[in-house]
């Protein structure tokens, strides 16, 4: 009783508003309708203080214009008392639609700090609840369905907290049921050839339309470690267990993007029509570029954009809201980003750090982007997937969220560890 009333009187002394967080990457952002605000979680440099877990939130005030060039958020400390994971960066994490609630999993933690298995963050009672065991995983990517958040790839290292002095590596997807948090056993394989090298920080779509996952990029150790070309694009439906791998994937521009790590993917609403933004390539280094990637013809496009694109980064993370994608932190060979930067509309393709009407309102339609309206048939391009009928279910509510992982390059990493 004692603690509660405390901290209760805690939390309403220390909420704040900050005006700028700290620079970093590999955190994880969602937007919650039921309180209209963003809420952002982790990431690295770890602070000195990385016991004291923070939530950040940012007020998207009603229809008015949003001012991303001085955004204005506020900060939540924890209940230093209660159930809360470890300080981490580069964990799975998504936010529930229709609820106040997000997840993480996993992620790299701070120096002798437990590892994290699932917990689950309630905005409202600004509470933290563990959800299962699991065992942890950095630079997983994930993708939420219906009430199945997905998750393909990543590792387990030392460095996630988990009691093992060796890395282990994934190449399956494997799930939690989002509701109660229970795990999932892995998408068993159809047939166990067909499954893609060891990867970690990928991105990943699930198409209602396709009904697959769809996952990019990321590193890949198979007899060396590489960076996966943009033409190496792995389909998995969860529902046969098919893991396939597109063909003849092209670029109108006649060169595919750059091959990357630590980028971001969404998809539209009409499920046919990804949008890639940054990354880090294989050396390293981030850009700032802009792709569509066409599913029903499998090809890649450059999408031109005016206005001011944010500076080159990876590990960031993106959230749409209505027809603007917000990018937000992230970093680039050694530096990192506190700013939300800019937000995209992706009716108009301009960037913009004022973006007005941003929330979706209950009689806006959903945005589909230019182009992505007219299927031209994906025969012969799918092995074997079921692409031919459509899913029922639920709809994730017209928020996607961009999973965002990365991997360590020693150019960039700030811990000095040498095992992942
Ligand atoms: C968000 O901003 C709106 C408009 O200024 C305000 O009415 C609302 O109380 C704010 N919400 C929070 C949680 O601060
Ligand atoms: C916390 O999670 C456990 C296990 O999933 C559940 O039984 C319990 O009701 C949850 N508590 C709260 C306050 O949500
Ligand atoms: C990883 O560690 C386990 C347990 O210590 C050991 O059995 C296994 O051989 C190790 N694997 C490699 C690849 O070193
Ligand atoms: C599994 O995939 C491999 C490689 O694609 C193929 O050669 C083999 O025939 C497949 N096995 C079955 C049972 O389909
Ligand atoms: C994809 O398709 C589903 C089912 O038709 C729809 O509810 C959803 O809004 C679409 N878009 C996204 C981004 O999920
Ligand atoms: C990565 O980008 C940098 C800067 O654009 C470039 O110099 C370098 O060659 C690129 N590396 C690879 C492997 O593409
Ligand atoms: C969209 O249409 C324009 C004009 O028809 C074309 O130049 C462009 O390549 C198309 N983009 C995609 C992604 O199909
Ligand atoms: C899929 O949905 C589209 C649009 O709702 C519809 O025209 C089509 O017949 C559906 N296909 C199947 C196989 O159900
Ligand atoms: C990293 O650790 C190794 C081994 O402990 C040490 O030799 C090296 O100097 C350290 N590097 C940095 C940048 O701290």
């Amino acid at each position: 009783m004692m603690r509660s009333i405390f901290s209760a009187i805690i939390f309403l002394v220390l909420t704040r508003v900050v005006y700028a967080i700290d620079p970093r990457w590999g955190q994880g952002c969602t937007y919650i309708d039921r309180t209209e605000q963003i809420y952002c979680f982790g990431g690295e440099p770890f602070s000195e203080n990385s016991q004291q877990i923070l939530v950040y939130a940012l007020n998207i005030t009603g229809n008015s214009v949003l001012d991303l060039s001085e955004p204005q958020w506020t900060d939540i400390p924890g209940d230093p008392n209660g159930i809360r994971p470890s300080a981490a960066s580069r964990f799975t994490f998504t936010g529930f639609p229709g609820t106040d609630t997000f997840y993480i999993q996993g992620g790299i933690v701070c120096t002798s700090c437990n590892y994290n298995s699932g917990f689950k963050y309630s905005v409202s009672s600004n509470q933290w609840n563990q959800t299962n065991k699991n065992k942890p995983v950095v630079d997983a990517s994930s993708a939420l369905v219906n009430d199945i958040l997905y998750s393909f790839g990543g590792q387990t290292s030392p460095l996630t907290g988990y009691d093992q002095s060796n890395t282990t590596y994934r190449n399956t997807v494997y799930y939690i049921n989002a509701k109660t948090g229970a795990d999932g056993p892995s998408v068993k394989p159809q047939n166990e050839t067909q499954l893609p090298p060891f990867t970690w920080a990928s991105s990943m779509v699930y198409s209602y339309v396709y009904r697959s996952l769809f996952i990019f990029g990321g590193k890949q150790l198979s007899a060396t470690e590489v960076t996966a070309s943009m033409s190496d694009i792995t389909v998995v439906s969860p529902q046969t267990g098919v893991y396939s791998k597109w063909k003849n994937i092209r670029s109108t521009s006649g060169s595919l993007p750059p091959a990357r790590w630590g980028h971001s993917t969404i998809i539209d609403s009409s499920n046919r029509t990804v949008v890639m933004f940054g990354g880090c390539n294989d050396s390293g280094k981030a850009m700032n570029d802009l792709w569509l990637f066409n599913l029903d013809d499998a090809v890649w496009s450059p999408q031109e954009t005016t206005g001011t694109p944010p500076t080159p980064r990876c590990r960031h993370s993106v959230v749409v809201l209505g027809k603007y994608m917000l990018v937000l932190f992230g970093g680039n060979d050694g530096t990192f980003n506190s700013d939300i930067n800019v937000a995209l509309d992706m009716t108009t393709w301009k960037w913009t750090n004022a973006p007005t009407n941003i929330l979706p309102s209950d009689s806006s339609p959903p945005i589909d982007f230019p182009n992505s309206s007219s299927p031209q048939g994906s025969e012969g391009i799918n092995e074997g997937g079921d692409s031919s009928s459509n899913i029922s279910g639920g709809a994730i509510a017209g928020i996607v969220i961009g999973s965002i992982v990365g991997e360590d390059s020693s150019s960039l990493c700030l811990r000095n560890e040498t095992d992942i």
